[in-house]
């Protein structure tokens, strides 16, 4: 895969500049501070593209609201990545039609993953006609060009052409505060899973410069950020197309050597491009979170091949065995699909005793939504929906018991956790994180909240663990 990295050039975002510009100064004469609304849906990578547009609608002068009915915009940042998430989005455009009735004057956005595909664009042209402005992941950097466009001329605008995508730096952000953050490294994904959307919808993977990466790394932690994940869809394979010679290893070490008390974590690695290299990397850097999300997806050969995963089960395990062999206590996290088609009951006996001998700190869990456009999409998928449901169910029963199991050998332990924020309960008031990112309900004073202390584990349930503040 040939890697063809674009840059938007730094006029162009001046020129997005000037769009702010102007808008503020429109909403400063009208003597009002207009109100923006964004709901997010999807993976970190959409929520790091929120704060862009938060940022963005900052510069223009938006104060932010929860409440559909008083926004003067509202953007939805959408998710094609199951077929769930489509509906939910459309369940709740729809209801838009009746804010936007008592506000005619209210702009409703949609952006995202899934509106960069072509048949949605055409569903929301068509039958979603209070929808204003419609642009996808590759031209968000042109948020402001267009508000500008429809708030001065109005009609409707959409910008959805298909691209491979580009690097853009130099936007605003704004972030909610708090402890953490995330950190896009790299965009888009050449892997082509054969089930998967997010390689037609963000275009082809690319790279940002270390320079620019070390750069928000350290504006964050002036921000006092204190557990910092980088993103990628495949962290893995960083710095290709990039010419720099630096990979994902020599990134993380740089990052480590940046001055602060932080932890930096990543996701998501790709097995087929995890390394020896990366664990004694995450080894050495005692910044670095001894933590690692390693989707699997399957237990099966046959399955992963069909997958176009591009590695074997055994191969999966090896990697296990290597991460901990560098790293005894690092917490293993993975994502899995139930029911991709044609996937026999044996084969699914496959991905459970994956699991059984992986023993994973905690799994997400998927029943196989179609993509259309994807070649899975096109495979004979015999199994039905109930039958599918049972597997999934068999499956999280079986991951429930692990994580319980490996929560109680926390209890009895001290760790260091990163305190992040209030919980609302009486005895354990606080909620924090272990180095490995474990949930930890903690009881202590409330002035720990943004720093690291010690807890000692006392209890414990499948979900989360329970501590109190070491004296
Ligand atoms: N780039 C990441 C994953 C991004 S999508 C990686 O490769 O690890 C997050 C997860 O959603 C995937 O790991 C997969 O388990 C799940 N997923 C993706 N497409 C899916 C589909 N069509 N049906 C069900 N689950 C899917
Ligand atoms: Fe999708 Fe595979 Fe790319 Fe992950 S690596 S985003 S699952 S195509
Ligand atoms: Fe969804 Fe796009 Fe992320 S499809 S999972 S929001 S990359």
């Amino acid at each position: 895969m040939a890697y063809n990295r674009v840059e938007i050039a730094e006029e162009e975002i001046e020129k997005q500049r000037k769009y702010m510009a102007e808008i503020r100064d429109m909403w400063h004469a009208i003597g009002r501070v207009p109100l923006a609304c964004i709901d997010t849906y999807g993976c970190q990578q959409n929520e790091a593209d929120s704060e862009k547009i938060r940022g963005m609608l900052s510069q223009m002068g938006y104060d932010f609201t929860d409440d559909t009915h008083e926004a003067d915009v509202i953007v939805m940042n959408t998710c094609a990545v199951r077929e769930h998430a489509e509906q939910r989005v459309f369940g709740n455009v729809g209801a838009l039609t009746h804010t936007k009735r008592a506000k005619p004057d209210q702009i409703i956005v949609m952006c995202g993953c899934m509106v960069q595909q072509p048949t949605v664009a055409e569903r929301i042209r068509r039958s979603f006609r209070h929808v204003d402005i419609v642009f996808g992941p590759h031209v968000l950097y042109r948020f402001p060009e267009f508000l500008h466009k429809v708030l001065t001329e109005k009609g409707r605008l959409f910008s959805v052409a298909e691209s491979d995508g580009a690097v853009f730096e130099g936007l605003p952000t704004k972030r909610d505060g708090g402890t953490k953050a995330w950190l896009s490294i790299m965009n888009g994904c050449n892997n082509f899973c054969s089930y998967c959307i997010v390689p037609y919808v963000r275009g082809r993977e690319r790279s940002r410069t270390p320079e620019n990466i070390l750069k928000d790394l350290k504006d964050l932690i002036a921000q006092g950020c204190k557990d910092i994940t980088l993103l990628g869809q495949n962290v893995n394979s960083y710095g290709k197309g990039l010419g720099t010679g630096i990979d994902f290893s020599d990134l993380l070490k740089m990052a480590n050597e940046v001055p602060g008390e932080f932890i930096i974590r990543f996701m998501t690695s790709h097995p087929k491009d995890a390394s020896e290299k990366l664990f004694k990397t995450m080894a050495q850097c005692e910044k670095v979170a001894k933590h690692i999300h390693l989707p699997f997806q399957s237990g099966n050969n046959r399955v992963l091949k069909e997958m176009n995963r591009r590695y074997t089960r055994e191969m999966y395990l090896d990697l296990v065995k290597m991460a901990r062999e560098y790293m005894p206590d690092i917490v293993i996290t993975s994502d899995v699909i139930v029911g991709f088609p044609g996937e026999t009951d044996e084969e699914f006996e496959d991905t459970l005793s994956l699991i059984e001998e992986v023993k994973f700190d905690a799994l997400f869990t998927f029943i196989y939504s179609k993509r259309t456009g994807t070649p899975a999409a096109e495979m004979p998928d015999p199994f039905t929906r109930e039958q599918k449901q049972a597997r999934f169910e068999r499956l999280v029963a079986l991951q429930n018991s692990i994580s319980a199991e490996n929560h109680r050998a926390y209890v009895g332990t001290t760790q260091t956790v990163l305190v992040d924020g209030k919980s609302g309960d009486s005895v354990y008031n606080l909620t924090s994180r272990t180095n490995g990112g474990r949930l930890v309900h903690l009881s202590g004073p409330e002035e720990l909240i943004g720093s690291f202390t010690e807890a000692e584990i006392t209890d414990c349930n499948t979900w989360a663990l329970f501590g109190k503040v070491k004296k």
